[in-house]
């Protein structure tokens, strides 16, 4: 393979490394050579994880709330002190809780605002706050490259998920802001960056597209009906674009927001 896109002996930090798409990334990272630091909310998901990723490299992990900036720091300290550096960090905590997510037959004017603040806090301050802590060591080390997750929900109106749609739209001006602050500030070998995922079945929305019998629900035929590839994400198929923003290859990349979605983006279904 072309160095220019090798990550091989990067370290990493993935935050939501213990859910479906993160730990997906942290194996991609992994296989390619990467040294990876998993964070999730939960202690026993966090080890789940890396009982299953252990065997492909060097990998580590604790539970870390994405919303306590004293335990983010605990976790930057861990890193340091076991590899030195931290060369990137990918933003895959989130994603949609239960009562942010209306029912059919709610309205705007139904929503609960403690489930609204909830949902915005944890998918917009949930990647702020960590690009504040770990973003600090890569301002000092004048290098690094931050990758967050944006959403089909951040530039076009997905019906039903208001509070998620609000902060995966943050995650989008978020990304050009640090991209130019950094840059400005601490020089053009930080990069900052974002995927966004179109449909790929995760825990937290597998109820709103798959029916208790596997079939899909009326939202996730028309989620299909505007993919022109016509299908899902397979999980693996992020892996691909988030290296390369992570790797040399993307050395004058900074502040884009790259969709990885079967082109349903480009796509109005007429
Ligand atoms: N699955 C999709 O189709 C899809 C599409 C677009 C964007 N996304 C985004 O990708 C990201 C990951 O989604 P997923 O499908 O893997 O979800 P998931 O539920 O499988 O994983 C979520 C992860 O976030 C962690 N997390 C949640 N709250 C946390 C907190 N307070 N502190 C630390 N960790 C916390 C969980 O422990 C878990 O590791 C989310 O930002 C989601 O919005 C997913």
């Amino acid at each position: 393979m072309n160095e220019i896109f090798s990550i091989a002996g990067k370290t990493a930090i993935i935050t939501g490394g213990s859910g479906v798409l993160g730990s997906n990334i942290a194996r991609g990272f992994l296989q390619a050579g990467a040294k990876v630091f998993i964070v999730g909310s939960r202690q026993e998901t966090v080890q789940k994880a890396l009982d299953e990723l252990s065997p492909l490299g060097t990998v580590a992990g604790s539970a870390c709330n994405v919303l306590n900036i004293e335990e983010l720091k605990q976790v930057k300290d861990k890193v340091l002190n076991l590899w030195g550096n931290i060369d990137i960090l990918v933003n895959a905590a989130g994603g949609n809780i239960p009562g942010g997510t209306l029912t059919t037959e709610q309205t705007f004017f139904d929503m609960k605002v403690e489930d609204f603040d909830k949902v915005v806090d944890l998918n917009l301050n949930g990647t702020v706050y960590p690009c504040m802590v770990f973003g600090e060591v890569m301002a000092k080390q004048g290098k690094g490259s931050i990758v967050n997750v944006s959403s089909m929900a951040a530039t076009q109106a997905l019906t039903r998920v208001p509070g998620y749609s609000v902060a995966k739209s943050g995650i989008e001006i978020f990304t050009k802001w640090l991209a130019t602050e950094m840059s400005l500030k601490f020089g053009d070998k930080i990069r900052v960056n974002a995927i966004a995922p179109g449909f790929f079945i995760g825990n937290q929305n597998r109820a709103i597209l798959i029916n208790p019998d596997g079939s899909l629900t009326e939202r996730s035929q028309k989620v299909i009906a505007k993919t022109p590839m016509r299908r899902f994400g397979d999980i693996s198929e992020l892996n691909g674009a988030v290296q390369f923003l992570c790797s040399d290859a993307a050395s004058f990349i900074t502040g884009i927001s790259m969709s990885i979605d079967g082109g349903f983006n480009a796509f109005t279904s007429v």
